[in-house]
């Protein structure tokens, strides 16, 4: 137990109990008074018996800050893992690192180890361009390229060399955008610009596009926060039924579609994995008190 568990328990605080308690009565937290996370393990197993993704003491650094402090990590095959915690504690950036678009950002540094079946990514042969295929990502806001709905989806496959004819590219399109949920609204307008499309229509496009090349993982930064709750349902469906074929990885900073969609949750707090495990024991029985005071709604 560390230095605050010791001390939350001494003041019967850690455990079950009082995260399902409405939280109203208590005052709010500054999260500015839990920074010092220095002396905290990790609560729970970051562990897996088959990991798709391991990240294995992985600190990341925007020039002397540090923003991910030694995390291990792995992601389950074909499982949803949920990430969470407040504003800025680190999980764009560790989602980032894992399929290193933070390599595009100079002053960011990755140190430790990332394996994708076992192989490390940060290898000086890695070939970028492949590991993205392989490790897709989708991002907040809806980000369809200035082309045709069609054209969104056949720009990766056309790069990477996937389609060997006309019809085959159709057949890939056409898939990509049925898994996404997509085809049966645009089929008539494939040839419009993906801008048209509303939101939901636009989200469930870019997710088409991340498939098209045959991705093993998706990594996903909140990719409803820009969404109405219908559409954000629609999303959420799918990634139910995506994980069936992918493994999956997501950034939400909605505890209740963390609850619905993941399997396991990992819970930051100013760079550092606090909590990981099972998501319906991390929502009702949360035994970290920072995992708590979040869950409960104490930082604002
Ligand atoms: N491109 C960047 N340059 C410098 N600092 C950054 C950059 N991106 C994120 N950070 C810093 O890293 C920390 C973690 O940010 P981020 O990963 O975006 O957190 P989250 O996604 O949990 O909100 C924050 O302190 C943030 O200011
Ligand atoms: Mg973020």
């Amino acid at each position: 137990m560390n230095a605050f568990a010791a001390e939350a328990a001494k003041k019967g605080l850690s455990g079950s109990g009082a995260a399902t308690k409405p939280s109203k009565e208590k005052e709010p937290l500054d999260i500015r008074d839990h920074g010092d996370v220095s002396g905290y393990e990790t609560i729970g197993v970051p562990f897996v018996d088959d990991a798709k993704m391991s990240a294995r003491n992985v600190n990341v650094f925007y020039a002397e800050k540090q923003a991910i402090i030694d995390v291990s990590l792995d992601i389950g095959r074909n499982e949803v893992l949920a990430m969470i915690g407040p504003s800025g504690c680190g999980k764009s950036t560790f989602l980032r690192s894992l399929n290193r678009m933070n390599d595009i950002i100079p002053i960011c540094k990755v140190k430790g180890q990332i394996t994708l079946d076992g192989v490390d990514i940060y290898e000086s042969d890695q070939d970028t361009v492949l590991l993205r295929a392989r490790v897709g990502m989708v991002f907040q806001k809806p980000n369809p390229f200035p082309k045709s709905i069609y054209e969104n989806v056949a720009y990766g496959p056309r790069i990477h060399g996937l389609a060997h004819s006309k019809a085959e590219m159709d057949e890939i399109v056409v898939n990509s955008l049925r898994r996404a949920g997509l085809f049966d609204e645009v089929k008539d307008q494939l040839d419009k610009p993906g801008t048209g499309l509303s939101g939901g229509q636009q989200q469930r496009l870019c997710i088409a596009r991340a498939i098209a090349v045959s991705p093993e993982v998706i990594l996903m930064d909140e990719p409803c926060s820009a969404l109405d709750p219908i559409a954000s349902a629609r999303i959420e469906e799918l990634i139910d039924e995506l994980k069936e074929n992918y493994t999956i990885a997501i950034v939400t900073h909605s505890m209740q579609q963390a609850a619905r969609v993941s399997q396991r949750t990992a819970y930051f707090h100013l760079g550092k994995l606090i909590e990981v495990g099972d998501t319906k024991d991390i929502f009702t029985i949360p035994r970290h008190q920072l995992t708590e005071n979040y869950i409960t709604g104490r930082f604002g």
